[in-house]
């Protein structure tokens, strides 16, 4: 994708790195049940500690469910995120499932599944769009998620690349790849 080029390595590194980032500008194009199980592969090979596989992706059933998703969101998150043709959530279990003792990384291993889903995603020309914003207090009534177990983490938009002239004015010119704090203030 070419905006990608506004993005400068500062050290060798595979082009799917850059190439990734969070649009908001989606197709209506459908993502087929196929390639939806294939970055479901991909996050289900993420690492995780004492391979605990504490995620949970939420996945709407029918276009019904779908809606429903889309009205936890943030009304600024609904704004475009309305317009990806898939909506998910991530929820990761709070505790071991063995001792039922507090997994204090439970987060980290649902980010690196979502990171896993994010590139495979990459490689099947889809985009994926973490947030945060969404009524967390709601979202466990509608999903049908025990907040005892399980933790909702974050909604993922996921579609194919659209017409950024779709979007509102405000939200077109902020359509483009982020940058980075430069690679030396990573490390000391
Ligand atoms: C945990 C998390 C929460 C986020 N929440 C939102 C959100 O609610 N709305 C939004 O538009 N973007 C959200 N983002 C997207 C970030 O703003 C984006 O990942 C960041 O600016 C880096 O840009 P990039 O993903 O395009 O490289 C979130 C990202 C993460 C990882």
């Amino acid at each position: 994708m070419s905006q990608s080029q506004s993005r400068q390595p500062q050290a060798d590194v595979d082009a799917q790195f850059l190439q990734r980032w969070s649009p908001r500008a989606f197709s209506d194009q459908p993502v087929q049940r196929q390639t939806l199980l294939s970055l479901m592969e991909a996050a289900r090979w993420a690492p995780s500690a004492a391979n605990e596989q504490p995620w949970l992706f939420l996945i709407p059933e029918n276009e019904e469910a779908l809606q429903r998703f889309r009205s936890l969101l943030n009304p600024g998150n609904q704004r475009w995120a309305c317009r990806a043709p898939l909506l998910l959530y991530l929820a990761g279990r709070r505790h071991w499932s063995k001792s039922g003792q507090a997994n204090y990384t439970y987060q980290f291993d649902c980010g690196s599944a979502f990171m896993s889903l994010a590139l495979q995603a990459g490689k099947q020309n889809l985009f994926v769009h973490p947030m945060a914003g969404f009524d967390r207090e709601r979202a466990y009534e509608v999903l049908h998620v025990d907040k005892e177990k399980y933790d909702i983490i974050i909604a993922v938009a996921v579609g194919y690349y659209g017409d950024a002239k779709g979007l509102p004015q405000d939200l077109q010119e902020r359509e483009h790849p982020s940058r980075r704090k430069d690679l030396a203030e990573m490390f000391s």
